[in-house]
């Protein structure tokens, strides 16, 4: 959901919706995750201000040109700044997880890069869980909520706005308000629905192919 009304988010609906998401599972039982609610709008407005100056100063990075991205297009800052226009915005915020394998293998020297192929980032895994049932936890109590990362290229900005401590580090936000309207699609695939099953799911073994006799 990326429209929403005026109508405020009850304080209690917040709670319910992130007591529901810390229900998630997650490695190790870590909870490694930390949720800080904005319903501030010159909170929300100065939010805004440091993510929009963010697009504009990736805009003019040299490496822009020609890349073919379009950091400040109409479309990229609307898809980055809409927390903005919500009601509120949930920060969800990761915590670093570290398991005893973690830790042998930084013993060992394992390269950064070889150990997050290796663990597949238990952390950021379990911060996930939390926000997709956040999402579905908003729907329940009659809200509509829009998962963001786009807007975390500010992070160092937000997470001074937000006062993030260390080693907390911005993740995602979430919009969260009364639906305007229903979902408002993003770029393809959001606008073209899902991959057929067949092409995102395969057995071992492999199914026998349909002959089509
Ligand atoms: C990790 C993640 C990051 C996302 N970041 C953004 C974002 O920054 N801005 C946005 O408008 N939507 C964002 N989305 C929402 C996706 O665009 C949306 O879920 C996807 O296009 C499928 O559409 P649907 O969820 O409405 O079916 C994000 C979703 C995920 C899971």
């Amino acid at each position: 959901m990326r429209r929403f009304t005026a109508d405020p988010v009850a304080r209690a609906d917040v709670r319910e919706m992130v007591r529901l998401a810390t229900l998630s599972a997650n490695a190790g039982n870590a909870q490694p995750w930390r949720f800080v609610a904005v319903d501030d709008p010159a909170l929300l407005a100065a939010m805004r201000a440091a993510v929009e100056e963010r697009l504009d100063e990736v805009a003019r990075w040299p490496e822009a040109e020609g890349s073919g991205a379009a950091p400040n297009a109409p479309a990229v800052r609307k898809a980055t700044t809409l927390f903005a226009d919500a009601p509120l915005t949930i920060a969800v915020f990761g915590l670093p997880y570290e398991s005893r394998i973690d830790r042998l293998l930084t013993l060992r020297g394992v390269s950064r890069e070889e150990r997050d192929r290796l663990r597949a980032r238990p952390d950021l895994q379990s911060v996930g869980a939390a926000v997709q049932v956040l999402l579905v936890a908003a729907h329940l109590l009659g809200y509509g909520a829009c998962w963001m990362c786009a807007p975390v290229l500010a992070a160092h900005r937000l997470e001074v706005l937000l006062g993030a401590e260390e080693p907390a580090h911005l993740a995602a936000l979430v919009a969260v308000g009364v639906a305007a309207g229903p979902p408002a699609g993003g770029r393809p695939p959001a606008a073209a629905g899902r991959l057929p099953l067949d092409e995102v799911l395969r057995f071992l073994p492999a199914e026998p192919k349909d002959e089509g006799t």
